[in-house]
């Protein structure tokens, strides 16, 4: 089989299933959106609760839950509005648009970065024409990604995005969140969607305009970590670093102490990351984390390192990225709302220190500045203001206030300071999960030649990852069967187990309907059970056979599922 042959089969046996498909088939699809189905919400679900379980109970991180759209000020702040932009091509023949960076990228070019001339000239000199009618191709032009909406009833008025990243949510709220949490470090993390408007996504699942990602951002003390790597000191990983153009396989303490992995912020996440996709069921050899060149790097990252996920159709594929957000986010912010983010770290003892401050001179200010003399008075209590060529400047919202010399003096005091104004430093894993769940199906597909000769579909998730925990069987459509099998079902049921029921047609057939949807169990009624009360587990992956008495059907279901989380 090739990897197309499989790849196709996976895709039809998800739509197929109900994992997942594209989205308003009924008007003729738009590239982009896909919908989940019954199977595919549950799985997807299931890596959520996982992840949460990761971040916020084993980690203990704080979870907020922000809108999707966004104020545009909070995107001119993050820099997305001047830098969340790919380079776009269109045919001038056809009118079909590219991204210029593909093109180049199908003829072995890699190119990363938005100086215009340098993909123009590229394509000038490859000669690149339209892949589709050969036509010839115009300029080349900045395309923001970012949808943008307008908020209220003025239509005009596009004041709103929705967001491409959950992250935005975190740091605007930065002020509330480090007062709930106390201490640095800290994290806080946030799962929804995400909206990125892709230039002619034509990869599935794993290219959409609407997406769920799961991130944390962590909040750190640059100059005091706070942090102890023992837990992963010595858990190896697959890295790809930047530098040695191969792939190493470390313990993450050797990463740190021979400085491939600069931040250990950033070395602890990956540690994290491998442990929540491997136990999520992605194979560890499927793994590895590449960290990004130094112009394929997002605006406001000083390192990054993705985690890749090995798959049969698209080669390496981004699922999460760890970046090393530096102070760039919380000092953005601050500029743009003219609000300090910052944390008050006392120190053990206060220490005096020489300071010149500035003294208004009210009798002049008084008079000249009316109204705003107090809003002066307060930001100057507040060591704002800068001397410029002898004068004072202020900014009171947009306006700059400039107060001349003689309105103001400088004295020397002596002050206790009984603290430092910190303003963290961020690193931020983010997932993205539909791409986790792509790689997650396609690891776990799998086809077995049975003895009969037939050919059996499996997805061989770990069962408590399955989307249907058992299904339940009568083995022939008889009345005392199916009565007998209702009544295990509202049994499983009361365990909190999915159950699936099952009457039509033949058991082996049943069997390969669960089989391809993962099913890790299915029970049988038959004719002994109504006299023996014993019911048949049949087990996906060994197909064997047990005979369990169903008195004691809940727990060994529930105790196997449980297992399950610790199989490698
Ligand atoms: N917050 C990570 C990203 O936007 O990709």
């Amino acid at each position: 089989m090739t990897e197309k042959e499989k790849n196709d089969k996976i895709i039809n046996l998800a739509v197929r299933k109900g994992f997942f498909w594209k989205s308003f088939e009924l008007y003729g699809g738009s590239s982009g959106f896909w919908d989940y189905g019954p199977l595919g919400s549950i799985i997807k679900k299931k890596i959520l609760d996982e992840w949460m379980r990761f971040y916020r109970i084993k980690e203990g991180f704080l979870e907020v839950d922000t809108p999707t759209i966004n104020l545009d000020k909070v995107f001119v702040a993050s820099g997305h509005i001047e830098n969340f932009v790919d380079i776009i091509v269109k045919c001038d023949n056809c009118k079909e648009e590219y991204r210029a960076d593909h093109l180049l990228n199908d003829l072995g070019i890699d190119i990363e970065g938005t100086d215009l001339n340098k993909y123009e000239e590229l394509i000038e000199r490859n000669n690149i024409r339209c892949p589709v009618c050969g036509g010839k191709l115009g300029r080349c032009q900045r395309f923001n990604l970012m949808f943008e909406t307008s908020i209220g009833v003025d239509r005009n008025n596009r004041s709103g995005y929705l967001r491409p990243e959950t992250a935005q949510g975190i740091f605007i709220n930065f002020l509330r969140l480090s007062r709930l949490a106390r201490t640095l470090p800290f994290g806080v993390v946030q799962i929804g969607k995400a909206y990125r408007n892709e230039i002619s996504p034509r990869q599935g699942i794993i290219r959409l305009r609407e997406f769920t990602i799961a991130e944390a951002e962590i909040f750190i003390d640059p100059n005091e970590d706070g942090l102890s790597i023992d837990k992963v000191a010595d858990y190896v990983v697959n890295l790809f670093p930047r530098d040695y153009n191969r792939e190493i396989r470390i313990t993450i303490k050797e990463a740190i102490d021979n400085k491939i992995i600069r931040n250990k912020f950033v070395a602890y996440n990956i540690a994290i990351a491998n442990m929540f996709l491997t136990r999520i069921g992605i194979p560890n050899e499927k793994i590895r984390f590449r960290q990004h060149k130094k112009d394929e790097m997002a605006h406001y990252a000083s390192d990054c390192w993705d985690a890749e996920i090995k798959t049969d159709k698209y080669g390496w594929i981004e699922v999460a990225g760890i970046a090393d957000r530096g102070d760039y986010d919380l000092r953005s912010h601050s500029i743009e709302s003219d609000q300090e983010l910052y944390i008050f770290k006392p120190f053990d003892k206060p220490i005096k220190v020489k300071k010149n401050v500035i003294k208004p001179n009210m009798d002049i200010i008084g008079p000249m500045f009316k109204d705003k003399s107090p809003l002066i008075l307060e930001k100057l209590k507040k060591g704002e203001g800068i001397i410029k060529d002898g004068d004072l400047h202020l900014k009171i919202g947009d306006e700059d206030i400039i107060i001349k010399n003689g309105a103001y003096s400088i004295e020397e005091t002596d002050e206790e300071v009984h603290g430092e104004k910190i303003v963290p430093h961020v690193v931020e894993p983010s997932y993205g999960i539909d791409r986790i769940l792509y790689s997650l199906l396609e690891s776990s597909y799998r086809e077995e030649p049975l003895e009969n000769g037939e050919m059996r579909v499996v997805l061989g998730f770990k069962a408590f990852m399955s989307p249907i925990d058992v299904a339940v069987f009568p083995l022939l459509p008889k009345k005392e069967l199916i009565e007998k099998s209702k009544e295990v079902t509202e049994l499983l049921k009361s365990y909190n187990l999915y159950v699936f029921y099952d009457d039509n047609g033949s058991i082996g057939r049943r069997y390969r309907r669960q089989d391809e949807a993962g099913t890790p169990f299915c029970v049988t009624i038959d004719f002994d059970t109504l006299d023996d009360d014993k019911v048949t587990v049949r087990d996906r992956d060994t197909m064997k056979q047990e005979r369990i008495k169903i008195s004691d059907l809940g727990e060994f279901l529930e105790d196997l599922i449980e297992q399950s989380k610790s199989t490698p």
